[in-house]
């Protein structure tokens, strides 16, 4: 059963008081990839293909956003009480302070989108897109025009003071971009994974563990943070955030880049950052966005996973599932995550959960779960052996795991 939320119309009347979020929100089925935080409110984005708007005060869900198909990536508050999301599915979607659909959704991109960001002014919405292409949608006429920016994936982007975009690529760039043309363009040392502007300077993470500060003429401090790459960054005032895919977070003052707090979540990976006036808020892989108060860098909730990881009963299967259940309960009701439950796959054909919103490509497949075909999933990976599927492409290599995986759950998924 999904949670009724009763959509809330006097929404902009619950903002504008700035306190932190007291509490963990709980609410999500899956990792939280996408964070944004205004005047009290939080605004959320899963891989469980939902966003949430929360009062982060209160620590309340006060509407769900349902459009999607596949994980929401990136999400933002427009002017007036509005918000926006993207997602896996290319798509960009404008939500007004009330109501159960969008107002309107653009469809340019044939690649996941990796962020959002509003202009300075409030009037256009831009977004980048895995296609290399940014989008920037006037608002008011609901116009969108492209422009191409990368060879390669377009990873970040941020606005400027004066409204113009910088982004990052896989293409190595970094792209100061006026309205037509490009400015400038920086080159980057290694793949960077997202961009924030701190104090007129761009914040950027680097997939070899790296922060790195840059301006209009190049790169003006560095600090490697990790071994792992990191995955998720965000700046406010003075100070900016970034996160490792090993689940470590560190605040760090923007002047120095020296470490003011560094925090380790127990969240798994974290995917996503936003600051609130006092607090900075971690979007984990365990469904839970936490909050850390910026003076002392201590949990401002209570922490523990909303999400049940596992069946523990010691056997390597269970381990191996250990990775499986971020996205999938084994219970009988369905639970809600961004996978349907896996409770009674066997003998089941592919994409016939009831209730569960599957892509097209699954539900028409001719495919049989069973102890076989569960295996071969894993052996191949979903991309190859289940092709247009929205599960994330993963496999597990040692054909043994794949066996006490299937031996697993068959004695707990009947
Ligand atoms: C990050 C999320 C995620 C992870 C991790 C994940 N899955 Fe999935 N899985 C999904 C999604 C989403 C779907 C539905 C795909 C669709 O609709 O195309 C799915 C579908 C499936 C299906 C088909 C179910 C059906 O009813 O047809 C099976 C079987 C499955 N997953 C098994 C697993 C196993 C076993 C693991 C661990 C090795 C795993 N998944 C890990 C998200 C995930």
């Amino acid at each position: 059963m999904r949670p009724m939320l009763a959509p809330l119309a006097t929404l902009a009347a619950a903002l504008g008081c700035a306190a932190a979020a007291a509490s963990d929100l709980r609410g999500h089925g899956g990792p939280v990839g996408a964070l944004a935080a205004r005047d009290g409110a939080v605004l959320s984005g899963s891989f469980d293909t939902r966003a949430i708007v929360w009062d982060g005060e209160n620590a309340v869900a006060r509407r769900v956003l349902r459009f999607h198909d596949g994980s929401v990536t990136a999400t933002a508050f427009l002017p007036d009480g509005g918000y926006a999301t993207a997602g896996q599915d290319g798509r960009v979607a404008v939500w007004g302070p009330s109501g159960d659909a969008p107002l309107f959704a653009t469809s340019e991109h044939q690649a996941p989108v990796s962020a959002l960001s509003l202009s300075p002014d409030g009037e256009t919405l831009a977004a980048a897109s895995w296609d290399g292409r940014i989008q920037r949608i006037a608002l008011a006429t609901r116009a969108a025009t492209l422009s191409e920016a990368h060879q390669g994936m377009a990873m970040g982007l941020a606005h400027l003071g004066d409204g113009r975009l910088v982004s990052v690529g896989s293409d190595l760039r970094l792209v100061i971009d006026a309205d037509i043309g490009l400015d400038a363009t920086v080159g980057l040392p290694a793949l960077p994974n997202g961009v924030a502007l701190s104090e007129g300077r761009f914040a950027v993470i680097f997939a070899d563990g790296a922060l790195r500060l840059f301006d209009e003429g190049g790169q003006t401090d560095e600090r490697i943070l990790s071994e792992r790459p990191l995955i998720a960054v965000a700046a406010r005032g003075d100070l900016v955030a970034a996160a490792s895919v090993t689940g470590e977070v560190w605040i760090l003052d923007n002047g120095d880049l020296s470490v003011r707090h560094a925090i380790l979540p127990d969240q798994g990976p974290v995917w996503s950052l936003a600051f609130t006036d006092d607090a900075l808020l971690t979007g984990g892989a365990d469904g839970l966005v936490r909050s850390w108060d910026l003076a002392s860098g201590e949990a401002l909730g209570e922490g523990g996973g909303a999400v049940e990881m596992a069946f523990h009963d010691g056997s390597r299967g269970a381990e191996v599932w250990r990775s499986c259940a971020l996205c999938h309960t084994l219970s009988p009701d369905g639970g809600e995550r961004a996978g349907p439950t896996l409770h009674g796959v066997f003998g089941r054909r592919a994409g016939t959960v009831e209730g569960y919103d599957y892509s097209q490509a699954l539900r028409g497949m001719d495919i049989v779960w069973d102890e076989r075909t569960i295996a071969e999933l894993f052996e191949y990976g979903p991309d190859a052996y289940t092709p247009g599927s929205r599960m994330p492409d993963q496999r597990v290599p040692s054909a043994e795991d794949r066996e006490a995986l299937v031996e697993f759950l068959s004695r707990v998924a009947r």
